[in-house]
């Protein structure tokens, strides 16, 4: 059956990466949730897709001249202003500490890509265990380099290489790097590039599938998971194929 992830929470209708979104994916049902990591000045681990804060809250600035206090201090609504409450942007802590009271899957995109964050593989994992969360986790980043240092860090924890572009045989170079899956961009993906990687015992996660048609395909593909904005949405064609 194809897992139904929600990308930054149920972001089709709810803030991204806030609590709320997260929250919110879960009650529609979603099996998993992805998020984004980011570091603040003084080291702690955010949840908040951009560099910037710029897109998504009401201040402005990098993540990284932030200490945790003052981010926490910014509106993180965006563009859900009808929401009576403020929302904040998570520690991934209080992600991580939630995620113990339910089943779901957690997908941690680590975005260090742009700034080498030091430290946020250590930091990350030492998360993860300190809440034994390591079987439900799945550790995805551009930068493949910082997944293979997590992965020398913590064999016990999943990783999957973010592709953008289709690579020749991406099941191979998923095993390359011992990655169980990879989560390529949806566009990218052939129905034959789906069969051999899941016959090859890899799994084959697309992003980022808002598009009903698409998630469809992939579904009576058997694609091991949908990375999607609306987890509503898929679940119900799931329910529906
Ligand atoms: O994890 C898949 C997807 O989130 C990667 O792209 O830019 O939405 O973080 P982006
Ligand atoms: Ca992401």
């Amino acid at each position: 059956m194809t897992l139904i992830f929600a990308h930054r929470g149920f972001a089709a209708s709810f803030p991204e990466n806030t609590m709320k979104s997260f929250t919110e994916a879960q009650k529609a049902g979603a099996d998993g949730i992805e998020l984004d990591v980011q570091m603040t000045k003084d080291g702690e681990l955010v949840v908040i897709h951009d560099e910037k804060v710029d897109r998504t809250t009401d201040g402005k600035g990098y993540v990284r001249e932030y200490t945790a206090s003052d981010l926490r201090k910014l509106d993180a609504r965006y563009k859900f202003q009808e929401l009576h409450k403020k929302e904040q942007i998570p520690f991934l802590e209080e992600v991580l500490n939630w995620l113990k009271g339910n089943s779901m899957v957690c997908n941690i995109e680590l975005k260090n890509g742009v700034f080498p964050y030091k430290g946020m593989e250590e930091k990350v994992i030492s998360l993860i265990r300190r809440n034994r969360l390591e079987n439900r986790i799945i550790l995805s980043s551009f930068n493949h380099y910082s997944l293979v240092h997590a992965f020398r860090l913590s064999p016990e924890i999943e990783i999957a290489p973010l592709l953008t572009d289709g690579i020749y045989m991406p099941w191979i170079y998923a095993e390359s790097i011992r990655a169980k899956g990879f989560h390529p961009h949806h566009r990218t993906l052939h129905d034959s590039i789906i069969s051999l990687s899941l016959k090859h015992g890899i799994e084959v996660r697309p992003y980022t599938v808002n598009n009903e048609h698409a998630m469809e395909r992939f579904i009576k593909l058997r694609t091991s998971a949908i990375i999607t904005d609306d987890p509503a949405k898929g679940l119900a064609i799931r329910k529906a194929c």
